[in-house]
């Protein structure tokens, strides 16, 4: 059985104030949930505040993004060992956003996902196709060259703490969700994939997260997929309320 995750990537928002008030507000409106693990992933400079804040609730705290060095002549980076030390238990890695626009790519999504591992962090690992490539059929092809390429080297022994993210670029702030049969189609795939890569037991237990425009309103549709075990949230994880209702999901 898998344990189902929510997860809320908060992006490039919320200040310290805002960050521990969010936290503060949704705590209570999840308390009374026990089988679904939550986490939210603030802006580094707010993921000690969010952690303290954390500290007596049910939320577990993710950075966006992390380097694969643990430490050294490396300015502007932070490592998954510093962001353990903040507070951190998971990390988001190879994100579309990164890889549009700050060249991420399967090589240093494949680092960064060792690091993370190696330093004791779950790792959030994002995968997805634009509109282009969903529209020229390329879709199974890109989600197994970023899928293969993120676990390239990673022993089964590490997979348990791994949950892959599917993300459709198209559908990521757009408020145009995959139907939850297109969701349920490509989350299938990757679990035969990593079967294939690994072996149907290892597969079985991997959680694999669907991601772009998930509401209240479209997260039990999706949540009933028997290939979904939760979401990586965006927009919707800005604000107590919607966050709680996407985690209340049952
Ligand atoms: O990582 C979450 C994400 O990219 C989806 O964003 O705003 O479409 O829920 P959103």
């Amino acid at each position: 059985m898998r344990t189902p995750l929510i997860a809320g990537n908060w992006k490039l928002f919320k200040t310290l104030a805002e960050a521990t008030a969010l936290v503060d507000e949704l705590a209570p409106l999840i308390s009374a949930v026990d089988d679904v693990e939550v986490v939210v992933a603030p802006v580094f400079t707010a993921i000690s505040a969010v952690a303290k804040a954390a500290e007596k609730t049910v939320i577990k705290v993710a950075a966006q993004d992390c380097y694969w060095e643990e430490e050294g002549a490396f300015t502007g980076e932070v490592s998954p060992k510093l962001l353990k030390d903040a507070g951190c238990s998971h990390v988001i890695i190879g994100h579309s956003e990164r890889r549009q626009y700050f060249g991420e790519t399967e090589e240093t999504v494949n680092r960064k996902t060792k690091a993370a591992l190696k330093a004791g962090l779950v790792v959030l690992l994002c995968v997805g196709e634009t509109l282009a490539e969903r529209e020229s059929n390329a879709t199974f092809s890109v989600i197994k060259t970023q899928v293969s390429g993120g676990l390239a080297g990673i022993p089964a022994s590490d997979l348990a703490h791994v949950v892959i993210a599917y993300e459709p670029v198209w559908a990521i702030g757009t408020g145009k969700t995959a139907s939850d049969a297109q969701a349920q189609e490509v989350h299938a795939f990757i679990r035969s994939l990593v079967a294939e890569l690994y072996s149907s037991s290892e597969a079985d237990a991997l959680r694999i997260l669907y991601g772009g425009s998930v509401k209240p309103e479209n997260v039990k549709g999706l949540m009933s997929q028997a290939d979904i075990d939760g979401a990586l949230v965006g927009g919707a994880s800005l604000k107590a309320e919607s966050f709680a209702g996407i985690v209340r999901f049952k």
